[in-house]
């Protein structure tokens, strides 16, 4: 799993390169692909639930499962990007939310702000602790800035399947829910969003966006919960 997870963040850091005014969603999805498949891995979300890419690509008020497609990036843009990778049957998924160029002052902090938020849940992340410790960390995190957490899409255990027991939510109560144990790997994900915590689905039956049309931004890591602590799995480091 930690080769995986350093193939997963491998990719999204070749992404993150990438993101500049006039790049396309789909070039970006190239280059993740590339990068997955020259390490001799497999792109887990292709053909997943027939889902038709390597990466999501999700721009402004898009939350999740943006498609990549011939969408321009331009300046003042943010675009979320989520990858997974399996390594020898198991899976890391990671994502982030990255400005194309010079953006709007909330941006940058609805960008910090969840970043934040997940450095904070993974820090609850420890053996002894409960899921929502985890929870509570994000949503507070996000909440106390002013923002909103979705409700609708959460984090997940991870392993041989990118979605497994237990789901993680970005909102909920400290002290409340499963005990974490040493060996558990879960991907941790707080999507939040500028406005309304609500959001819909369009029609293309993938691409998630928030109801008010207000921007929303996404982080991913997977993480193993070990005795000495949290670890890392997609850490580009
Ligand atoms: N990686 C996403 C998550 O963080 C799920 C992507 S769904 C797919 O859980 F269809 F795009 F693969
Ligand atoms: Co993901
Ligand atoms: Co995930």
């Amino acid at each position: 799993m930690r080769e995986a997870g350093r193939l997963a963040a491998g990719a999204l850091q070749a992404v993150r390169a990438a993101v500049k005014p006039g790049i396309t969603t789909d070039e970006l999805d190239q280059i993740a692909h590339q990068f997955i498949v020259k390490n001799g891995a497999k792109p887990t979300f292709l053909g997943y639930r027939g889902y038709p890419k390597t990466i999501c690509a999700s721009v402004n008020e898009e939350v999740v499962h943006g498609i990549p497609g011939r969408r321009v990036l331009k300046e003042g843009d943010i675009i979320g990007v989520d990858v997974g990778a399996t390594w020898k049957g198991f899976v890391g998924d990671t994502a982030a939310t990255f400005p194309v160029g010079d953006v709007p002052e909330e941006s940058r902090r609805l960008i910090e702000v969840t970043r934040d938020s997940l450095q904070r849940a993974i820090a609850a992340a420890r053996v002894g602790a409960r899921l929502g410790d985890i929870s509570w960390a994000v949503q507070s995190a996000a909440e106390d800035k002013g923002f909103s957490v979705v409700r609708d899409f959460v984090g997940h255990g991870v392993g041989r399947q990118m979605h497994e027991e237990p789901a993680v939510p970005n909102f909920g109560e400290a002290g409340t829910g499963m005990r974490l144990a040493a060996g558990l790997v879960i991907a941790i994900e707080p999507m939040v969003n500028a406005g309304t915590h609500h959001v819909r689905v369009l029609p293309d039956g993938w691409t998630v966006v928030t109801e008010d049309g207000r921007r929303s931004a996404h982080f991913e890591h997977t993480i193993a919960i070990l005795d000495e602590g949290p670890l890392i799995l997609t850490d580009p480091s």
